[in-house]
């Protein structure tokens, strides 16, 4: 949810590092694109409605080659339209000020109200305008000093935001704040960076500084000093990231979501290194270990889309290996519907980003009620993480689909090493069956491998080419693979705009079977478990019906009456989600792909919902 940039850099022009920067977060936002540099101490601001190619035709008169320190831009529009205008960044009325802002400010009708009384025009339909107007205001009575001035002009702002204000003159100040949204920092004597995300930084430094809420950091080459908003002094240490720049590019495949897809064979791999024993499992923290999981009465799992599917298949997977109640709760409704909690009570957050606001509102909700609790996440200095008591890391790498993949993966895995290790430490999950299913789970990679082989692959392009048609999809399942049909659907959704629904298959005859015809094609996942035979009745019916049915699974029976057919090695039932999900992720790719979409980049959506 827009991306924000800047570099200071000692000597060297700042302009390849910003674009750089902004094409690797471009995932986050795709509307507008924006710079501004400060040029012979003038700060100068290039910015477009549209993608990055747009701002690098803006940029080819060299005219700003020579800047050393700027900020950067891209935007997922919340307030005004996606017009240049609206594009960051933002300059203040006399030009002193470049601003760029990823969130919402709360008060900006108010704010905007007093500019207008104070007669300064206002150009832009955005909130962020009004606060690099207030900046300016703020800088007449600092003496120019820009970090007390965005200090002062954060104080009159409700929001949430990550900033970084830039003034020019003889001596750049570049300066950065937030309160909700990521934001993180570095800097060697080579120069100083700024990021949404750590991605962004790693080219330029490895020890990433994870700005908390509330901060306010000035920057410069070798410099960085950090306040609370009241100005008091602050240490922040440096995290070191461990992540390969190159995992920011597509690696010869047409795009990120297909690089990602066959990357999960990799991603299985890494969620298991140093975790698993012959019967059990290991992770760091004492709130993992035997004492605190068998004081763990009840799990509440809060999370938002492709996490939140995750979500459905662990309260399966703990249910069923732990005998540990479970609910499951989109984290936009759990927080505001005055859920009632107990102190045995451990309220896990799933999230691929550890950003999501709706997410972290659920967690700290919980942590009021005086719940312990433990996120599921795979962006290692996130707030989610930080935040939490403790963090099982999904290890998946950077996800820089916007339709995520390998992270829904890592988190079904997770999910299950979490449930073998609350069931061992509880004592319901005998240990020979934890020894099948974790050695079982060590042969996942090899089975991942096999299903994203050329001719399967080729067989799910073709079956994509003769479905892409459709009027709609509907995508059924049953127990642990119930989530995964909502998986299906939401897939296909996002990147194609395809109808496509996502039901239990029990529950087809009460509504959805109205819509069944020639044009509506049914995918059913079938599983060799103790539903097998009620999932093959449900594809029975529709082809009664006339509806084309592609049977996705390793339930031999059910395979075998379909239309059509894609077979997923056998599996322990508890682990059959983990398989059955990537074909129906193929099969998204492939028909948006036929249909000519923007598969990384789909309208309207943004990879992190750092807004409510
Ligand atoms: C779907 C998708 C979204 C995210 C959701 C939560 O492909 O990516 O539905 O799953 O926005 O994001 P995280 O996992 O970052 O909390």
């Amino acid at each position: 949810m827009c991306g924000i940039v800047g570099a200071y850099l000692s000597g060297e022009p700042c302009l390849a590092a910003l674009v750089e920067g902004l094409r690797t977060l471009e995932y986050r936002g795709y509307d507008s694109v924006g710079v501004g540099v400060v040029l012979d101490g003038r700060l100068v601001v290039r910015r477009k409605a549209g993608r990055i190619e747009e701002l690098e035709r803006e940029l080819s008169d060299g005219a700003l080659a020579a800047a050393t320190i700027g900020i950067g831009h891209s935007r997922w529009a919340t307030h005004g339209a996606v017009t240049d205008a609206n594009a960051h960044p933002h300059l203040d009325w006399k030009g002193r000020v470049a601003l760029v802002h990823n969130g919402i400010l709360e008060n900006y009708l108010e704010l905007r109200a007093e500019l207008e009384r104070r007669g300064i025009p206002l150009r832009s339909q955005t909130d962020t305008e009004c606060l690099a107007h207030w900046i300016g205001i703020e800088l007449e009575g600092t003496d120019g000093d820009l970090a007390e001035a965005v200090r002062r002009a954060l104080r009159r702002v409700h929001g949430y935001y990550a900033i970084a204000a830039l003034a020019g003159g003889a001596r750049p100040q570049l300066v950065v704040s937030r309160e909700g949204p990521p934001l993180c920092v570095g800097h060697s004597a080579a120069g100083a960076w700024l990021a949404s995300d750590p991605l962004a930084l790693v080219p330029h430094t490895r020890e990433v500084v994870f700005l908390e809420d509330g901060d306010v950091a000035e920057l410069a080459p070798g410099k960085l000093v950090v306040t609370r908003r009241d100005g008091t002094p602050l240490a922040r240490r440096p995290v070191h990231v461990d992540w390969k720049a190159e995992a920011a590019d597509r690696g010869g495949f047409e795009h990120f979501m297909l690089k990602e897809i066959h990357e999960q064979p990799d991603v299985v791999a890494r969620a298991l290194f140093g975790r698993v024993e012959a019967d059990d499992v290991r992770f760091e923290g004492e709130l993992f270990g035997d004492a605190a999981l068998r004081g763990v009465e009840r799990v509440v799992i809060s999370a938002c889309g492709t996490a939140l599917h995750a979500g459905l298949v662990a309260r399966y997977l703990i249910e069923g290996l732990a005998r540990v109640p479970v609910d499951v709760d989109f984290a936009s409704e759990f927080r505001y519907r005055q859920p009632v909690l107990s102190p045995g009570t451990l309220a896990l957050g799933i999230s691929q980003s550890g950003e999501t606001a709706d997410t972290l509102a659920a967690l700290r909700l919980a942590r009021s009620l005086g719940c312990r609790q433990a996120a599921l996440c795979n962006a290692v200095g996130s707030t989610m993480v930080r935040e939490s008591e403790a963090a099982i890391l999904l290890q998946a790498g950077p996800e820089i689909g916007v339709a995520s993949t390998k992270a829904f993966l890592a988190m079904l895995v997770a999910s299950v090493l979490f449930a073998v290790r609350l069931g061992r430490a509880r004592g319901t999950l005998a240990l020979a069956e934890a020894r099948t299913l974790l050695g079982e789970l060590g042969r996942m990679r090899m089975n991942l491998e096999r299903l994203l082989a050329r001719e399967v692959v080729e067989g799910i392009r073709a079956l994509a080419e003769r479905h892409k048609d459709q009027r709609g999809f509907l995508f059924l399942g049953r127990g642990i693979n119930y989530p995964i049909a909502l998986e299906g659907a939401l897939k296909l959704k996002e990147i194609s705009y395809l109808h496509a629904e996502g039901y239990p298959a029990g529950e087809m005859k009460h509504g959805p079977i109205a819509m069944i015809d020639r044009q509506m094609t049914t995918f059913v996942i079938a599983a060799r478990d103790s539903v097998a035979s009620k999932v093959r009745s449900n594809i029975e019916q529709i082809r009664a019906r006339g509806g084309p049915v592609v049977c996705v699974g390793d339930d031999e029976e059910s395979l075998a009456v379909a239309d059509e057919r894609i077979v997923v090695p056998g599996l322990s039932p508890w682990l059959s989600p983990i398989a059955n999900v990537v074909p129906l992720q193929l099969f998204a790719y492939h028909v948006a792909l036929a249909r000519g979409c923007d598969i990384d980049k789909p309208r309207n959506l943004a990879k992190s919902v750092t807004v409510e």
